[in-house]
């Protein structure tokens, strides 16, 4: 089951208008929300990261926070499987083509549900490897907008390769994955890239500095260079889909001793602990 503008149905029946400026345009955000034990994960984080894309866009919210919740808590209920993730989509809705805003056009609303597989303990242990590439993508990456072609394309490279992911570079500088965060690490210090306008702000990102900071791992955000993810003696990515994953490989060669490593380890530990603790939590409360 799927909702779409104001509907719960099932998928196969679901249809968006061919002028709808999502498909014209790509003139629309999404937000992607993992559902463990059937509780969303870090739901206000991403509720108020949504606000901040559509904010981006200058489209307002359809709903407010309370209609958000319960209509992410019906669709959780109406499909299968313990473990989920949900993906968000507004687009600034159907109207004939024109660049410019439409006036008085309602925004088109999609939510659907798909089984969350996590990465499998073997990928854990032995860890993935990634390529470079550079960032040639728009100056707002800080939007979690759905015109993601440049995305596609760089997150293609890394399949055609092989790898799990392509990290990017821009002006010398470290930005993102394709489709997560990456951190490194350096004289067992953890390192960020800063959140501005050159990547996504992520909610597995957030997590992790919070995790670093309460279990005194030492870190610290600034600008990586690409000397320094080169010769790093730690890489990782992170998402709301892959958690947290150990980079072993970057373009054909080792990372640190081809293995995951030990600030790795420690904040996977932290992170599984962190989401048993919430869930038990939550189950406790509900
Ligand atoms: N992508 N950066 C980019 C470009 C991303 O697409 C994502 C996630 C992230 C990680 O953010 P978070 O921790 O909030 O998931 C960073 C999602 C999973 C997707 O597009 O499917």
């Amino acid at each position: 089951m799927i909702y779409l503008n104001g509907k719960f149905l099932p998928i196969e029946q679901a249809y968006v208008p061919v002028l709808d400026r999502g498909f014209i345009f790509g003139d629309g955000i999404y937000e992607v929300i993992p559902v463990y034990s059937r509780l969303p994960f870090r739901l206000d984080e991403h509720l108020t990261r949504l606000q901040h894309s559509l904010d981006g866009i200058r489209l307002t919210n359809p709903y407010t926070i309370s209609h958000w919740r319960n209509l992410i808590e019906s669709l959780i209920a109406q499909n299968e499987g313990e473990d989920q993730y949900l993906y968000l989509h507004i687009t600034r809705g159907v109207a004939k083509r024109d660049h410019a805003f439409p006036a008085g056009v309602e925004s088109t609303v999609f939510m659907m549900s798909t089984p969350l597989a996590i990465p499998s303990q073997e990928l854990l242990t032995t860890g993935v490897a990634a390529i470079t590439a550079q960032d040639n993508r728009w100056g707002r990456c800080d939007i979690k907008a759905i015109s993601l072609l440049p995305n596609v394309l760089l997150r293609q490279l890394a399949v055609d390769a092989r790898t799990m992911e392509t990290i990017l570079l821009r002006d010398g500088l470290l930005t993102e994955g394709a489709a997560s965060n990456i951190f490194i690490v350096r004289n067992h210090i953890l390192l960020a890239p800063p959140k501005d306008h050159r990547m996504l702000p992520g909610i597995t990102y957030d997590l992790v500095l919070e995790m670093a900071a309460a279990n005194a791992i030492d870190h610290e955000v600034r600008d990586i260079t690409e000397h320094e993810l080169r010769t790093a003696q730690e890489i990782m990515l992170t998402s709301s889909t892959k958690e947290i994953l150990p980079i072993v490989q970057l373009d054909g060669q080792p990372i640190g001793n081809a293995l995951p490593g030990e600030i790795f380890r420690k904040l996977n530990g932290l992170y599984q602990n962190y989401k048993a603790t919430i869930m038990r939590g939550k189950q406790a409360s509900s």
